[in-house]
């Protein structure tokens, strides 16, 4: 079987086949997936039957693992939480705004690996937005005053006690979310990242985990995040991905944003997810 990666056609991701991901990777391998990562930002594995102990083997060539704060592991496992809606359940949507995983970290993680478990038959799709593509898209006068702003991150919207997730929507949700004190934390990042790795520029994370500017009153900023958010988000940056059984997909989470969605009402939706810690 030879490596193939195929581009998906829309403004990011690739298709790559001819691995077997039930066995391990050689060096080469593991350093032509990483440059189609970074070309690419989502990477789409088809076909690969694979369990959690394959999960966690592909995640560690990417990098360490990263930290979870809010989500309780699977049953055995310290660095797999499962990504779960059954079929009944009724509760709001888990992560269905655009975000970058955990960017409220102070060392947010690079990436993140999800296999599909159990897959609907239809709906359930993830979407990308590609933030290299949302920052060249936007006018040069938009680029001007985001240039060297930092934001402020935290949890305390989605995972406090008080949050979208805390405790009042736990008993509903067969997701084991952990809200906590934690999300109070705030850490500062450049709201225009230059990519560690490529030196592109994009803009990193949205609102939501942000929740403000430095030096910037509420009134200013969160207007200004909203008008970014529009740019971050438009249709022609955004690839919809379409899960299939035995299908595992890593992306980078410096590069683009990604959210749920819903659509497949009456059935079960399982994926094992698995965080890409910073270098
Ligand atoms: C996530 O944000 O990790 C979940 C994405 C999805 O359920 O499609």
């Amino acid at each position: 079987m030879a490596l193939s990666i195929q581009p998906t056609g829309h403004v990011c991701g690739a298709r790559v086949t001819g691995l077997d991901l039930t066995t391990s990777l050689d060096d080469t391998t593991v350093a032509a997936l990483r440059d189609a990562w970074l070309e690419h930002h989502v990477l789409v594995f088809p076909g690969q039957p694979i369990d959690d102990d394959d999960l966690e083997r592909f995640a560690r060539y990417f990098g360490p693992f990263g930290h979870d704060p809010f989500f309780g592991p699977i049953p055995g496992r310290e660095h797999i939480a499962a990504i779960r809606r059954d079929a009944d359940e009724t509760s709001p949507l888990f992560a269905e705004n655009f975000h970058s995983d955990w960017s409220f970290q102070e060392r947010p993680p690079q990436g993140t690996v999800l296999r599909s478990v159990v897959t609907p038959p239809s709906g359930g799709d993830t979407l990308f937005a590609d933030q290299h593509a949302a920052y060249a898209a936007m006018p040069s006068v938009l680029r001007e005053r985001i240039d060297g702003l930092r934001a402020i991150h935290s949890a305390k919207l989605p995972y406090s006690k008080e949050g979208t997730y805390g405790e009042a929507d736990r008993s509903a949700r067969s997701m084991d979310i952990r809200p906590s004190d934690e999300a109070l934390a705030e850490f500062v990042h450049p709201l225009v990242l230059e990519h560690p790795e490529t030196g592109r520029r994009g803009v990193f994370s949205t609102l939501g985990y942000i929740i403000g500017i430095e030096g910037m009153a509420p009134e200013e900023a969160i207007p200004l995040l909203k008008e970014v958010y529009d740019w971050q988000t438009r249709e022609e940056v955004i690839y919809r991905h379409v899960w299939e059984p035995d299908m595992l997909v890593l992306w980078d989470n410096r590069s683009v944003l990604h959210a749920a969605t819903g659509g497949y009402e009456g059935h079960d939706r399982l994926l094992h997810r698995t965080t890409i810690g910073a270098a």
